[in-house]
Parts: C-alpha cells; structure tokens; sequence
C-alpha cells in the first residue's frame, strides 16, 4: 500500500492493525502464479509481507510503494524495496507481471497515470494481477466519518483519500491504459478485525483525523466507534470491517 496524502505508516503499527491484508490475499498470490526466474514488480508492497511469498517461489521481485517507513520495514525483510509514487512509475518494459494488493485505491489523484506506468513497465502480454477496493469498501466506516466530521464543521469529502471504484469502471480503465482483461470479479469481504474500529481509525484513516485538532481526535474516534458500534461489533466485542474487493488479472496487449 501506499503513503497518500495525509497518511504516515508506521510499520508496528501497521503490523499489529493490518496483517490481515497480507494474510487474506494470499490467495491473489495464486491468481499470480509466479514462475522461478519471472521479474516481478509488487506495486504498493508495503512491509513486503506479500512479497516475500513472491520471492519465496523464485520470482525476481522489486518493491514499489510510496511510504518510505514501510518500505524501510521491506527492505529489513530483504525486499528490493523502492520509495516510489505508483502515480508515476519509471519503468520500461522489464516486468513479466505487475502485482498490487490493497495498494490501487490508495492512488486517487490519477489512477489512469498508475495504469499507463504499469502498461509501461511490462513487456508486450505480461499480466498485471491486483486486488483492491472496491464500490462499496468500508462504506459504514467511511459514512461514518464523513457523517462525525460534518457534524464538526469540517469537510471530510476534501480530505477523503480513498478511490474505490466499480468493476465496470475500471475495466473501462485497464482497456483504455492497453490491457486485455481476462478475469475481474468484486466481492464482499467482511473482515474480524484483530482489535477494535478505533486501531483501525488511526492506522487507515489518518487522512480524516489530520483535519480535526490533534486535541479532538480522540473524540473523533469515539463518535465514530458508537455511530458503528450496532453494525460492526458483536455481543463479544468483536470488530468486523465491511470490506468489498475488486480483484482482476489483465495482460498487456501487444500492439499489432
Ligand atoms: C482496503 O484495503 O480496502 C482499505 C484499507 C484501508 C483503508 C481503506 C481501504
């Protein structure tokens, strides 16, 4: 995943809140299906946890994301890790497939730039494999905080740094950036969070509790907690995120 504006990493952090990314996508790594020898690009490594299954199988691998903490944490992992904005790869060519897991929709400025940059950097037919959010993807959680920080005065829809699109839309994209699409589904994926909606809050949606004084935060993040608690908590006190992915495999087109 990447640092978007507003959004520091911490990769502690990062690992007690948000292993799960990892742990679920595990899976995308099979639609992959890297093969000993294949250079790989993983688009938003993030600590590299993903990529490491990737290495694991003998792919040649380098890592793109734009947090340097994460990236550092990567590197640590032995990653070849490189702080770089997905918005405006530099690549030519040199990939048999681009990977992504939740990283896309961190890209909202110009998600059609990240689709000419992946386009560019692999070679005629490489595949770009990738899962992101989708329509729908933390829609309470997100109803909620723009509802809490308009009841404050603010305005949450500026500050919001999540892009989330339908499947049509973004096969619509991959076939405009040169891609053939061979798979693409989106799905709901509600998720047991390993604490509770505030460890979240303050991992993934540092973007919207950056507008409110640091002094309001905490209360920020209880508002939201309550306007939630019915729809994404249990008896147990157990937190479930309303996630919905779009995941796609899509093959460079070669030009005729
Ligand atoms: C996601 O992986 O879908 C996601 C993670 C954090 C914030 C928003 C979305």
């Amino acid at each position: 995943m990447s640092a978007a504006a507003g959004q520091t990493w911490d990769a502690d952090a990062y690992a007690r809140n948000g292993r799960f990314v990892a742990d679920l996508a595990v899976d995308l790594v099979g639609w992959l299906a890297p093969q000993a020898g294949e250079r790989i690009l993983d688009l938003g490594c993030g600590d590299g946890a993903l990529t490491e299954k990737l290495i694991e199988q003998g792919a040649q691998v380098v890592g793109a994301d734009a947090s340097p903490e994460l990236v550092a944490a990567a590197r640590a992992r032995g990653v070849d890790a490189r702080v770089i904005d997905g918005q405006q790869l530099g690549f030519d060519a040199g990939f048999d497939a681009v990977f992504s897991n939740a990283a896309l929709h961190w890209m909202k400025r110009d998600p059609d730039a990240v689709l000419a940059g992946v386009a560019r950097a692999l070679k005629a037919g490489g595949r770009f494999v990738a899962e992101m959010g989708g329509a729908g993807n933390v829609a309470a959680i997100r109803g909620a905080l723009h509802e809490v920080l308009a009841a404050r005065g603010h305005d949450a829809a500026a500050a919001d740094p999540w892009f989330f699109p339908t499947l049509a839309d973004y096969r619509r994209r991959l076939e405009a950036a040169g891609f053939t699409v061979t798979a693409i589904e989106s799905f709901a994926r509600p998720t047991l969070l390993p604490g509770d909606i505030g460890g979240w809050l303050r991992t993934f949606a540092q973007a919207f509790l950056a507008i409110v004084p640091e002094a309001e935060r905490d209360a920020v993040i209880a508002e939201v907690q309550d306007a939630l608690h019915t729809r994404l908590a249990n008896q147990a006190g157990q937190w479930t995120a309303d996630y919905v992915r779009l995941r796609f495999v899509a093959l460079k087109t070669p030009r005729q």
